[in-house]
């Protein structure tokens, strides 16, 4: 069926209305219309044109969302070629200087007939691009390739909401708009964030990804990746008056609904560029995208065309470059460094470099996960970044660098400062050495743990002390404490003899405890006050809880997995073992009593697994509601298992125990079960 004219005249109206809309939202940034009344409209404009095809013109919005996979990027030639420009090498005002006296010469001023008029703007860090508008609809858009033939990428830029399919106001016959596709920092993030939960690579730099994006076949890929442009040169025109200077010129493409940047001023000679350069140099890191400088032009058309060019490179603009905040080194080795809480930090260890006005020799990957997710290798040539402030980061490996004789990092299984076990709990990201008291990347960390007021309640050992005891060797675990004399304490700087003996006063008090507050003090890596306290009660004697197999701790109340794998593991450390001999030799003493009688109830003595969601009840409401019936739960399925209480998505714990013939219940199912006993 052939539309009617009634058809469209709605198809035009709502074109425009829509591209109306696309300009003030993502151009000026100010939205016209609530986003349901525009999906309203899209959806009017979707169904007319799916009725009759011939009204889903080139210009329509509809054709933004990405069509089929092109086979290959076709060649474009360029009328006028894309040229690119000189970069001034002093990072400098000498740069500005070197700029405005190459083009007062060439153009044969003398002081007297005043400065240069010039227009500053920003050098986005992007993909050049030319746009092709004829009778103001985007018919092609070229990248510059080798500046004479660039590749036809229209299908990945109409799918970008700035760049208008059709401009507005009295656009000429034909018309070449230049400028650059970018990237938002808080889109890359945004999009690096999705590439992670989905489990895919993440992206480098903003730069790559725009530039990737817009060289895509397929440009369904193209729109899921969410680019910028910004307008500031011209190509070939038709039918058109053009303006005096390229200030007018970037008013003009504001007029016809193009993109540009609110950062460009009019400058009168080396000062006024000087002042430009400054500011935007103030004004970097805070921009919400990336510039590697400023670009200078002589505002004025027919001056330009007068200096014309030298080598294909225009005399009348350069590039200023500020110093660079992303370089390529050697990632030479990953050193393990071992926290203050035995979190074992992966350190690059760089060829040196500088970046971002710094010379940067290292850098923290954080964690082993971190490692993987960036696919560095040892002996990679890495992108190390420093912005502003920000500490210096390894951004990812050059891949094309690769010699081959690169080697995958592996994170250590003994503690590279005290041959601990490394201990990785299966949730978490950070590796950590089990050392505890005994290592002595630890030792000032633990020490203070340890004399803390809720644990040992050393009174008057603080923080300046202990760093002190430490560093002059006096005291390696807590067990030296109880073996400080006045002599060792005398010698320490700044020490008094009156604070001497108050210490060792305090140190003596606290030769006699509480199971609770010794377990407590040994700072087991997730056991709190609270938890101490339970295995107190719970084991009754420390020797009980050494003992104590991880499926035993989790026989205590609000002890998980987690936290009884910690426990055991602290335990299994024959170092953390001997500290507590030591500290038992020194004197050190608690009440011990009787481990906790078992509760007697309709669970009495059944071992209980939990897996999936219960409906109604958490994990820790169920154990509770377990123990407080005399059950105990367990974290794995043995044939010691009586029963498994299985809730929704429920995984290999089920599978398990229908492998052994365990009874599964349901959350009602075990009500039952307690309830009658
Ligand atoms: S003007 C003939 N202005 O930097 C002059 N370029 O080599 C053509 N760029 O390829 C370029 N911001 O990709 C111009 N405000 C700006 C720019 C800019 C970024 C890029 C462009 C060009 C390269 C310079």
């Amino acid at each position: 069926m052939i539309a009617s004219a009634q058809a469209f005249e709605r198809a035009a109206q709502l074109r425009r209305e829509l591209e109306a809309h696309n300009h003030a939202y993502y151009v000026l940034d100010a939205p016209t219309i609530p986003d349901a009344e525009y999906d309203r409209l899209f959806r009017e404009l979707e169904a007319l044109e799916r009725e009759f095809p011939e009204l889903a013109t080139p210009d329509s919005p509809t054709q933004r969302v990405g069509g089929a996979p092109m086979p290959e990027l076709a060649p474009v030639q360029h009328a006028v070629p894309m040229l690119s420009i000189r970069t001034e090498t002093d990072t400098t005002n000498g740069g500005v200087v070197a700029f405005d006296t190459r083009v007062r010469n060439a153009l044969g001023l003398a002081p007297a007939d005043g400065p240069v008029e010039y227009l500053g703007e920003l050098k986005f860090d992007g993909l050049a691009i030319s746009l092709r508008y004829e009778h103001g609809v985007l018919v092609r858009a070229a990248t510059r390739g080798d500046g004479e033939t660039g590749e036809d990428v229209t299908h990945n830029v109409r799918t970008i909401r700035q760049i208008p399919l059709r401009l507005v106001g009295s656009p000429p016959a034909l018309l070449e708009v230049r400028g650059e596709i970018y990237m938002r920092r808080d889109d890359f993030q945004r999009l690096n964030t999705r590439q992670e939960q989905a489990g895919d690579k993440l992206f480098i730099n903003p730069r790559n990804t725009a530039a990737g994006a817009v060289r895509q076949l397929d440009p369904r890929i193209a729109a899921k990746r969410p680019l910028s442009f910004y307008a500031y040169g011209l190509g070939e025109t038709a039918g058109w008056t053009l303006p005096a200077t390229q200030a007018e010129l970037l008013d003009a493409f504001a007029a016809l609904g193009l993109p540009v940047c609110e950062h460009r001023v009019v400058a009168a000679g080396v000062d006024g560029l000087c002042e430009f350069h400054d500011r935007i140099a103030a004004l970097r890191d805070s921009l919400p995208y990336d510039i590697d400088g400023v670009v200078y032009k002589v505002n004025r058309f027919d001056l330009q065309r007068e200096l014309g060019f030298v080598t294909r490179e225009p005399r009348w603009a350069v590039a200023h470059k500020y110093p660079a905040q992303e370089e390529i080194t050697e990632l030479l080795g990953i050193e393990v460094q071992v926290g203050r809480t035995g979190a074992l930090t992966p350190v690059a260890r760089l060829k040196p470099v500088f970046v971002g006005g710094v010379t940067v020799t290292n850098a923290t990957l954080h964690n082993e996960e971190e490692i993987l997710r960036k696919g560095v290798l040892i002996g990679d040539q890495v992108i190390v970044r420093r912005a502003g402030d920000v500490i210096p980061e390894v951004v990812g490996p050059v891949v094309e660098r690769r010699t081959g004789n690169e080697r995958t990092f592996v994170m250590p299984t003994r503690c590279p400062v005290c041959a601990s076990h490394v201990e990785k709990a299966e949730d978490e990201v950070v590796a950590r050495c089990t050392g505890g008291l005994f290592c002595p990347a630890q030792r000032k960390q633990a020490l203070l743990h340890f004399a803390g007021r809720r644990a040992m309640d050393i009174e008057g050992l603080g923080d300046k002390l202990v760093d002190q005891l430490v560093e002059a060797g006096i005291v390696k675990t807590p067990a030296d404490l109880y073996k400080l004399g006045v002599l060792a304490l005398a010698n320490l700087p700044r020490m008094a003899e009156k604070s001497a003996a108050n210490l060792l006063a305090a140190i003596e008090k606290s030769r006699h405890t509480t199971l609770a507050r010794f377990i407590f003090a040994l700072g087991i890596r997730n056991v709190g006050e609270a938890t101490a306290k339970d295995l107190a009660r719970h084991f009754g004697s420390l020797d009980a809880l050494m003992d104590a197999t991880a499926e035993r701790l989790v026989e205590v109340r609000d002890v998980g997995p987690v936290v009884a794998q910690s426990i055991a593991g602290f335990f299994a450390e024959a170092h953390n073992r001997e500290v507590i001999e030591q500290l038992r030799a020194a004197g050190v003493t608690w009440e011990e009593g009787e481990p906790a009688a078992p509760v007697a109830g309709s669970a009495s003595g059944k071992v209980f697994v939990l897996t999936g969601t219960l409906p109604t009840m958490s994990r820790d409401e169920a154990k509770a509601l377990i123990e407080a019936h005399g059950g105990k739960v367990s974290g794995s399925v043995s044939k010691k298992t009586d029963y498994v209480v299985a809730g929704a998505e429920a995984g290999s714990k089920l599978a398990k125990a229908e492998e052994l013939g365990v009874v599964v219940l349901d959350e009602d199912g075990l009500r039952r079960l307690l309830e009658q006993g």
